[in-house]
């Protein structure tokens, strides 16, 4: 397991992240034993159809858990867990799974890579579908103050089943400027497994 220094350091390297959500490590620790049923003690869930959520940013994490509260997003397993959360419970949490290290996986099928790799970088010029990268980074890291999740790592079937909710209006978490519903309406069901495959392997 990691030593108090290592998760001293883990916790610098988030400090500006975690500067933006008024959380405390400690007791998000003890509040999360129960979200590790589905997503892994850490964070990092093993089955793919759940999140991973370790190293995922604070601020989108507390916008994530508000949107099952509120009914922007809905999942048979996961409105019940978020019901049950305080403002300050949500802040602990996500201050406790951002620090989590996150663990790199690989590309979820290789022969999608080329495909997923221009999707992620270029975006789709035949119906105006934003580069992922603009918003999402590069490498997947996504960006805390603005709330745009890090990618990188994530289960490829997870990535694909809520892209089909962004694109069928199942999941409104992207608020009113609909960024993602807006791309994700403009990408096939075959633009979809390819970008998440990708997704998958990045790190
Ligand atoms: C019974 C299983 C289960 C438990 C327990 C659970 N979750 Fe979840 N959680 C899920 C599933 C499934 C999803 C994906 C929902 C979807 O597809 O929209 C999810 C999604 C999330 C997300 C959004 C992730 C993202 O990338 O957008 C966050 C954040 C989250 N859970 C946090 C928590 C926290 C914090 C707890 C504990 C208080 C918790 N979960 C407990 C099943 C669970
Ligand atoms: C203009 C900025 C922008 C662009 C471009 C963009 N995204 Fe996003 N993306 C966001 C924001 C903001 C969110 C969070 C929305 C929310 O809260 O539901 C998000 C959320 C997501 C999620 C949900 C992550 C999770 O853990 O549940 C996925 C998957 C995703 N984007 C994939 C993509 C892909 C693939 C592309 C390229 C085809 C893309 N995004 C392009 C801004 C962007």
């Amino acid at each position: 397991m990691f030593g108090a220094a290592v998760i001293a350091l883990l916790l610098c390297s988030q400090a500006s992240a975690d500067a933006l959500v008024d959380g405390s490590y400690e007791a998000g620790k003890t509040k999360a034993i129960r979200c590790g049923a589905c997503h892994g003690p850490d964070g990092n869930s093993v089955n793919p159809q759940w999140p991973s959520i370790a190293g995922q940013h604070a601020p989108y994490i507390v916008r994530q858990l508000e949107a099952f509260k509120n009914g922007e997003r809905t999942n048979i397993l996961m409105t019940s867990q978020a019901m049950t959360l305080t403002e300050q419970d949500i802040n602990d949490v996500a201050v406790y799974f951002a620090a989590q290290p996150a663990a790199a996986k690989s590309v979820a099928d290789p022969g999608l890579v080329e495909k997923g790799q221009a999707l992620y970088r270029g975006g789709k010029k035949e119906t105006g579908a934003a580069a992922c990268l603009t918003c999402h980074g590069p490498t997947g890291r996504g960006n805390p103050a603005a709330a745009y999740p890090l990618l990188r790592g994530q289960h490829a079937p997870y990535i694909a089943a809520t892209l089909r909710a962004y694109a069928t209006d199942a999941r409104k978490s992207d608020g009113a400027t609909k960024i993602m519903r807006d791309i994700a309406k403009r990408l096939t069901e075959d633009d979809i497994l390819a970008v998440a495959a990708y997704v998958q392997g990045l790190r």
